[in-house]
């Protein structure tokens, strides 16, 4: 039970069911398992669009021209060089776990942006856009430098997923590992009031500025029932190993209470939209690395979680894309950041929404302490 009455105050844990707003960007029918950015559907943009069309759609309400597309790609591979005392700090702090050094490294960022105190609506799209150019250049040059090796500077030959995977290997991505990448930024791009931007918008709704309410959102999502599935998801198949071994596993973790993660989510009661478009990559580049184990083990975990389809517990987007990011050869405490560079414009997008007619966001919680105790001196107390 999440709803509960004590002295005739209605709790919602977790604002469970709760609207706080209105939005035209995302719509989730979390019941049937749909997903609109902007009204488009995800399945048409996974297929058909590209990462930077859709940051587009999503800060500017509509998809490009050409020529829209071209000078707004343009001004996103311009802004994607870090300053050197961004990467000096990133040196200093080169074995936190790459989130953390994100976070620390897009506050840093915020001493080096012109407009930072600027919180009109121009002006924070602007800064999302620049952070959404340079957070791949952090992400990149943290691995390597932790790895003992110079970090590699952008390419502006390449598009945003392309010039990433460039930066992180420090050689040009094949055209199918660039088109992976770039559906699974699109599909991370944005997602309502989940965790993260209801952090940023919390912040925001204070009226600090978006490099603050970015830190917000990267620190939120760092956790694992947020963004650290993927993750989770993997080490899991890695400590399964064997296909046959996955039913005990996963009934050994069910038996005890535990969460097989991957699945459940607070919104879709159905699976989730975007699990769709890993589930084919995780199958068919598993049999192009000659390495077919991973998506058999997930799919062996999807049959033993078959029975909790009926209570909503479904794959998430989070199952498959672990084991694709993987077969990439990318290690896997980053795989939470891929999921927070796809979603810079999603975060920036709901600050500007925040802002365009903000409130504070200031819920209540109901106290049942104690009440008027009195307060005795230290030496008395025993
Ligand atoms: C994402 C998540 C936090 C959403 O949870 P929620 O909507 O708050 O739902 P709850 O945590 O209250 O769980 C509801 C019930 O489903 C069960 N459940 C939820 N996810 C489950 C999972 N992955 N495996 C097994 N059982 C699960 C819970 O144990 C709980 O059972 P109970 O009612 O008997 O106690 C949850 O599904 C989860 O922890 N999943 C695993 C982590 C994950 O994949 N996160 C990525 C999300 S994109």
């Amino acid at each position: 039970m999440t709803t509960t009455a004590t002295n005739k105050v209605e709790i919602r844990r977790g604002l469970m069911g709760v609207y706080f707003d209105r939005t035209d960007s995302c719509f989730i029918d979390g019941t049937i398992g749909k997903l609109l950015y902007r009204g488009y559907d995800i399945h048409e943009l996974a297929e058909k669009s590209t990462f930077e069309e859709v940051i587009y759609l999503l800060l500017n309400g509509k998809l490009p021209t050409r020529r829209e597309l071209d000078g707004f790609d343009r001004q996103l591979r311009a802004d994607r060089d870090i300053p050197d005392d961004v990467l000096d700090i990133i040196n200093k702090v080169k074995d936190g776990h790459p989130m953390d050094v994100l976070r620390t490294a897009v506050s840093a960022l915020s001493a080096y942006d012109p407009e930072v105190k600027d919180n009109s609506e121009a002006a924070i799209i602007r800064k999302g856009l620049r952070l959404t150019a340079k957070a791949p250049t952090i992400v990149a040059a943290h691995d390597r430098i932790r790895k003992g090796l110079k970090p590699v500077k952008p390419n502006a030959n390449l598009n945003h997923a392309g010039n990433f995977l460039y930066m992180l290997f420090g050689k040009e991505p094949s055209e199918d590992e660039m088109h992976i990448m770039d559906v699974d930024f699109i599909l991370h791009a944005e997602h309502g009031a989940n965790a993260s931007a209801f952090a940023a918008r919390v912040a925001a709704s204070t009226q600090t500025d978006l490099h603050s309410a970015v830190v917000a959102g990267i620190a939120t999502l760092k956790g694992p029932a947020h963004g650290g599935a993927a993750e989770e998801v993997m080490k899991m198949a890695e400590e399964i190993g064997q296909p046959e071994k996955a039913d005990g596993y996963a009934r050994n973790i069910l038996d005890h209470g535990g969460r097989v993660m991957g699945f459940g989510h607070r919104v879709y009661k159905a699976e989730d939209p975007r699990a769709r478009h890993m589930r084919e990559r995780s199958h068919t580049l598993g049999i192009a690395k000659g390495q077919p184990q991973w998506f058999e083990i997930l799919t062996k975990l999807q049959e033993v979680m078959k029975p909790y389809q009926a209570r909503g517990i479904f794959v998430n987007v989070d199952f498959f894309a672990g084991s694709v990011y993987y077969l990439m050869g990318i290690p896997e405490d980053i795989f939470i950041s891929i999921f927070a560079l796809g979603r810079i414009p999603g975060w920036t997008l709901n600050v500007a929404e925040q802002y365009r007619s903000n409130i504070l966001i200031r819920p209540l919680t109901d106290y049942n302490g104690p009440m008027d105790l009195e307060y005795v001196p230290i030496s008395q107390r025993r």
